[in-house]
């Protein structure tokens, strides 16, 4: 069977903030754009985000983007790279502003102003006293946010393919990416979708870990596919794990709970984060708190029955604040733990939350090829922005509300870039027929008839090994016995059968094609964190307590051939201003 063909200038896969933010800059310039998404665009995982989206407008005090840099910085352990910093935090404003114009409801000030709340890690003065920055609707900005592009991007008439999954990329014979081929769940079918430029826009890939607050989406795609390609994912280790998820079960509690004045108890009553982050307490950088619960827990002060989580207080703010600020934790905390926060502490843990690596990008969203091949070199036709991408602006752990920042800012100057792209490259490129039948046939992988391994027996499998083995304290020893278990989980995947095609929905083998990419991005998490013999940002190790910026100043290139590891450095110097140079990282 040959599968359909479709051709367009654009084809962007994933329709969160970041693909959506690009395809209304190419279908509002008249570009003939394709969104792939394997859900209805406005279930993308955006419309989680909770708390906001940081830009120092200035609202609530006096602000500026060059503090928001600082904190930034100072907030990546140093790892991020301070040209992509810089420049994303100036583009907040513009950014932030744009976005009100096309109509999102924020929340507002007495004064008619944006909204803004306090976060954590934030800054006034590089490092004074804290800041209020994160421009909120309620807590749920990123729906509103969401449903926005979504608006904008029918009204410049993007064309969607809804409920369609990406197999791989096509590539021509020279490497350069060409298109995808997508399957359409509904009817099974293959088809072809070649284009002049391709952006992967596939958000993140929180589903490796047992406990998280990602949606059940977050598998990895776009990572996984760019593994394939021959190209590596940078900065895989460094994994955030969101301090307050819901104890037990992952779903996000927003950080904005803790702007709003909420904070953390133990089970002695003390507010803990005192001892930990004196200065900024429960608004410390989220690697910081989230350490600091796990310490609590593990040293015997844990609350429940089982002192296995801690309390997020938020009772003492008023029934008015909580509903008009934090109605969304509020509906979750009823519905998943059956107490209203506004008379009740929430029992909380760290739950997995965000990748701050991916697929290496420079600022306008161009994946750069592997410095191992000579000097990196822009793979043509290829973008990512968003949580699958690594500009690298979070380095080794992100601010909360940076993450709606990146995917606006850089899915905008994708966008922007490609129309340059495609003003120079104006015939569509020769898709190589070996690249297409290796696509095929990865379409075919869990076609075998028979019994086998079941999906979803090995995907909570391989999860619950990536919990154990590279959680928020991780050791040599540990992580050693991680990489084994997943190679291990990784050759059983040949093992996968969907029973009797006949009665297996289309979503059965989406799910195996997830549980291909999730194990392949796990490897790559597990394999440059054995890898990093140093505690930076969210990669802690125990057995090497201290950053060691002598060695490892450097971002990682993680290879899935091999499963080899390589460094590049970090770029430390900015855009117009100067570098900040790295210090302790106190809160
Ligand atoms: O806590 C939150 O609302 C999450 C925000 C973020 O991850 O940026």
């Amino acid at each position: 069977m040959t599968p359909n063909r479709r051709d367009f200038d654009v084809l962007i896969i994933g329709a969160g903030g970041a693909g959506l933010n690009a395809a209304v800059q190419l279908a509002d310039a008249g570009h003939k754009v394709a969104v792939v998404s394997k859900v209805f665009p406005t279930r993308s995982h955006t419309v989680a985000a909770q708390g906001g989206v940081n830009a120092a407008l200035g609202n609530v005090d006096s602000d500026h983007w060059h503090w928001h840099m600082f904190d930034t910085v100072k907030g990546s352990d140093y790892l991020g790279d301070q040209d992509a910093i810089e420049f994303m935090c100036r583009e907040a404003i513009p950014t932030v502003y744009e976005l009100e114009h096309k109509g999102v409801p924020f929340s507002r000030l007495e004064s008619g102003r944006i909204y803004q709340r306090p976060f954590g890690g934030q800054s006034r003065h590089f490092g004074k006293e804290q800041a209020s920055r994160t421009c909120a609707a309620a807590d749920r900005t990123g729906h509103a946010i969401l449903h926005t592009l979504y608006q904008q991007s029918l009204k410049a008439r993007s064309h969607f393919f809804t409920e369609y999954f990406a197999i791989d990329l096509l590539q021509d014979g020279e490497g350069a990416v060409a298109g995808a081929l997508v399957m359409d769940i509904a009817t099974g079918e293959p088809l072809f979708i070649h284009a002049r430029a391709t952006l992967l826009a596939t958000g993140g890939c929180g589903q490796v870990f047992r406990t998280t607050s990602n949606a059940h989406i977050n598998t990895g795609d776009g990572m996984a596919m760019v593994l394939r390609a021959g190209l590596p994912l940078q900065d895989m280790e460094f994994f955030q794990f969101h301090p307050t998820g819901v104890a037990g079960r992952g779903m996000l509690i927003t950080e904005g709970a803790r702007g709003e004045g909420g904070y953390l108890v133990n089970s002695e009553g003390e507010r803990f984060m005192e001892r930990y982050a004196p200065h900024a307490k429960d608004l410390a950088s989220r690697d910081v708190v989230a350490r600091a619960i796990v310490t609590e827990v593990r040293e015997g002060r844990g609350c429940g029955p089982e002192g296995d989580h801690v309390l997020l207080k938020v009772d003492h703010l008023g029934e008015k604040v909580v509903a008009e600020r934090l109605p969304g934790i509020r509906e979750t905390s009823k519905i998943f733990l059956g107490i209203d926060p506004a008379f009740e502490p929430i029992p909380v843990y760290p739950t997995a939350h965000y990748v701050m690596g991916g697929i290496p990008t420079d600022r306008f969203g161009r994946v750069v090829a592997p410095a191992r091949h000579g000097p990196e070199e822009v793979v043509p036709g290829l973008y990512a922005a968003g949580e699958c991408a690594c500009v690298s602006v979070h380095g080794a752990n992100r601010l909360g509300g940076n993450s709606l920042l990146d995917i606006l800012v850089f899915g905008r100057l994708s966008g922007l870039d490609i129309l340059e792209y495609l003003g120079e490259n104006p015939h569509q490129r020769h898709v190589d027929s070996a690249s297409e039948e290796r696509a095929m046939e990865r379409f075919r992988r869990f076609e075998r008839p028979g019994d086998g391994v079941s999906v979803a027996a090995l995907r909570a499998e391989f999860r619950k090994v990536m919990e154990d083995h590279a959680g928020v304290f991780r050791t040599e020893e540990i992580m050693s016995e991680g990489v084994e278990k997943v190679k291990a989980l990784r050759e059983r995947l040949d093992e996968v059968r969907l029973q009797d095609r006949s009665r297996v929905f289309n979503t059965a083998r989406v799910e195996a094609f997830e549980l291909e990419n999730l194990v392949d991005v796990g490897m790559a998490i597990i394999t440059s964190a054995l890898a990093r013999r140093e505690s930076r940002g969210a990669h802690s190790r125990p057995d090497y307590p201290e950053r060691d910026d002598r060695n490892w100043m450097r971002h990682s290139l993680y290879f899935l051939e091999g499963d080899q590891v390589d460094y590049k450095p970090v770029r430390t110097r900015p855009l117009t201003v100067e570098s900040f140079p790295p210090k302790e990282r106190v809160y």
